[in-house]
């Protein structure tokens, strides 16, 4: 099964992304955090994203598209049985390049699913977002608290935020989003595989609608 999570930013895709790929085996590819790891490395690519993202604008298509490519062509080596592509394509151009890219790799796309959550919900979701420093894993300071407030339940370690969760980038992004990401809906609506998920919802509430969803798409 082969996926993509299509949103707004705060809209739950990582957070998502990450039970289903556990239950479904499938390679958890969030283009984010992928640019994050670079630029933590400090390689070329980390290099040229960092005042990008820290500016809450995209990364050139060219630069994301290499890298995501590279990212599915090992989900064999890794031992999945698909993937979930999380925030990535994100330009009309992006989803034309990996249409041309799985077509040359005979694998095709299961379902678009777009998380529909309106503004207010995801200014609220962003602004309590904190992130275990060692494995990312994403926690809200109201909606899902760790256990002791600003420390990872797994790692003990204090909690971060990210640089790009700040009000004036978190506008920026929407305005991004706005301009070129939500096309895409209407992209994957025309190709008949886009599934709409109302998003606004509390996160078991959402998990339970992704699932009966799965129900239908397998
Ligand atoms: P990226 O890291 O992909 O950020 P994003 O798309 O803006 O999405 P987020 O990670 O902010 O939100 P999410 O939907 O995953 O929400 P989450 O589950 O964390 O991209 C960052 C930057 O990288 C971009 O701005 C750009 O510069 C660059 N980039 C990335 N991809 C690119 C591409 N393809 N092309 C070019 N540039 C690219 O949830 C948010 C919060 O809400 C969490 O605290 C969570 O606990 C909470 N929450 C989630 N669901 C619920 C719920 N149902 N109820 C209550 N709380 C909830």
């Amino acid at each position: 099964m082969n996926l993509i999570f299509l949103g707004p930013p705060g809209a739950g895709k990582g957070t998502h992304a990450e039970v289903l790929s556990k239950t479904k085996n499938l390679c958890h590819l969030a283009a984010g955090d992928i640019l994050r790891r670079n630029i933590k490395e400090g390689t070329s690519l980390g290099m040229e994203a960092k005042d990008i993202m820290a500016k809450g604008e995209l990364v050139p298509d060219m630069l994301v598209n290499s890298m995501m490519f590279a990212e599915i062509k090992m989900l064999k080596v890794k031992g999945c049985e698909g993937f979930i592509l999380d925030g990535y394509p994100r330009t009309i151009g992006q989803a034309e390049e990996l249409d041309k890219f799985l077509a040359s790799e005979k694998m095709t796309l299961t379902a678009a699913i777009n998380f529909d959550a309106s503004e207010a919900v995801v200014v609220e979701r962003l602004s309590g977002r904190r992130l275990c420093a060692v494995d990312g894993k994403i926690y809200h300071v109201k909606n899902m608290p760790p256990k002791v407030e600003g420390i990872c339940d797994c790692h003990g370690q204090p909690l971060v935020t990210r640089k790009d969760d700040q009000p004036e980038t978190i506008r920026k992004r929407l305005a991004v989003y706005h301009e070129s990401t939500k096309p895409l809906i209407e992209y994957y609506a025309r190709k008949g595989i886009l599934r709409n998920v109302q998003a606004d919802g509390d996160a078991p509430l959402v998990q339970e609608k992704i699932a009966k969803l799965f129900e239908k798409v397998g």
